[in-house]
């Protein structure tokens, strides 16, 4: 497995197996992985011969005061997980050169990515489209894997590839969930055994406002009571539970289910005298 850090060294790499006819199949990442992270490796493996992976804790999608310094950074542990699975390259670009002084440009995308999170972090899909095009620019492969943990980011990043013409397959990754239904995510690392116990609520109180909806209750009625049981639970507090559509996001008309949905949430968890914010989403 090759470890590169310039732009060269990729383009170099990753042409030679072009040229040999081999598929690239994208995986990108900002480090401290874990099972989620493997899944998607283990997925990318089915759609090319070779398997690049991007470590890079991203600044332009933190916003000022957000966790960009506390961020785990475990690269040595990364590449050996790496390795084990496969993986043909790991591309660690140094931030001077993603980034440099005379950076200006920006890349937006409207639609899916307003509303739920950018409501909270109303920079952050600015960050991950400049990103992530910088980066399918660089790596040019053929098919990117993403989770759909972060099911907003799939679907603005499916909006970004299709609005701006890029020839690159997007395929979402089911979500990869601990024995107890916690969505795997670097920042669980920040949990201590009371932080973890109650993150795990989560999925129990969200799983049943799914199937309370599934049963006929009103969207804003099961929703409203999510909300709550998360606040009685010990969440701190709660962005947003909504329902949308699966692909396009948008609200649902009517108030009840008549088709395939999502179930989004986003929650602060109370953890050692400070908060874990976590997402997460459910198929309805
Ligand atoms: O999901 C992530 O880990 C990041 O947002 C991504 C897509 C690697 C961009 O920095």
């Amino acid at each position: 497995m090759k470890i590169v850090r310039t732009e060269r060294d990729l383009r170099n790499t990753v042409w030679g197996w072009r040229g040999s006819g081999d598929r690239i199949t994208f995986v990108p990442t900002m480090g401290a992985l874990h099972e989620g992270h493997l899944t998607l490796v283990r997925l990318a493996k089915k759609y090319g011969e070779r398997i690049v992976v991007s470590i890079f804790v991203n600044p332009t999608q933190f916003a000022p005061g957000e966790d960009l310094d506390a961020y785990p950074r475990t690269e040595t542990e990364d590449a050996r997980l790496l390795e084990a699975e496969g993986v043909d390259l790991i591309y660690v670009p140094d931030p001077q050169t993603m980034y440099d002084v005379h950076h200006a440009t920006t890349v937006k995308v409207g639609g899916v990515a307003q509303g739920l999170e950018t409501d909270y972090r109303p920079t952050f899909f600015d960050g991950v489209a400049l990103v992530v095009t910088k980066l399918f620019n660089r790596v040019q492969p053929d098919t990117a894997i993403f989770g759909e943990k972060d099911y907003q980011q799939l679907a603005t990043i499916r909006r970004l590839v299709e609005d701006l013409d890029m020839s690159i397959n997007i395929i979402g990754a089911p979500i990869a969930r601990d024995g107890h239904g916690l969505a795997l995510s670097s920042r669980n690392a920040y949990f201590d055994a009371d932080g973890l116990t109650l993150a795990r609520k989560l999925n129990i109180i969200m799983k049943k406002c799914a199937s309370d909806m599934r049963e006929g209750q009103h969207v804003d009625v099961a929703t409203d009571e999510a909300k709550r049981a998360l606040l009685e639970a010990g969440f701190s507090s709660v962005d947003y539970v909504e329902v949308r559509s699966p692909n396009s996001l948008t609200v649902l008309e009517g108030g009840y289910l008549n088709g395939p949905a999502r179930v989004l949430v986003a929650a602060h968890c109370p953890n050692q005298g400070n908060s874990v914010r976590l997402i997460d989403n459910f198929a309805v």
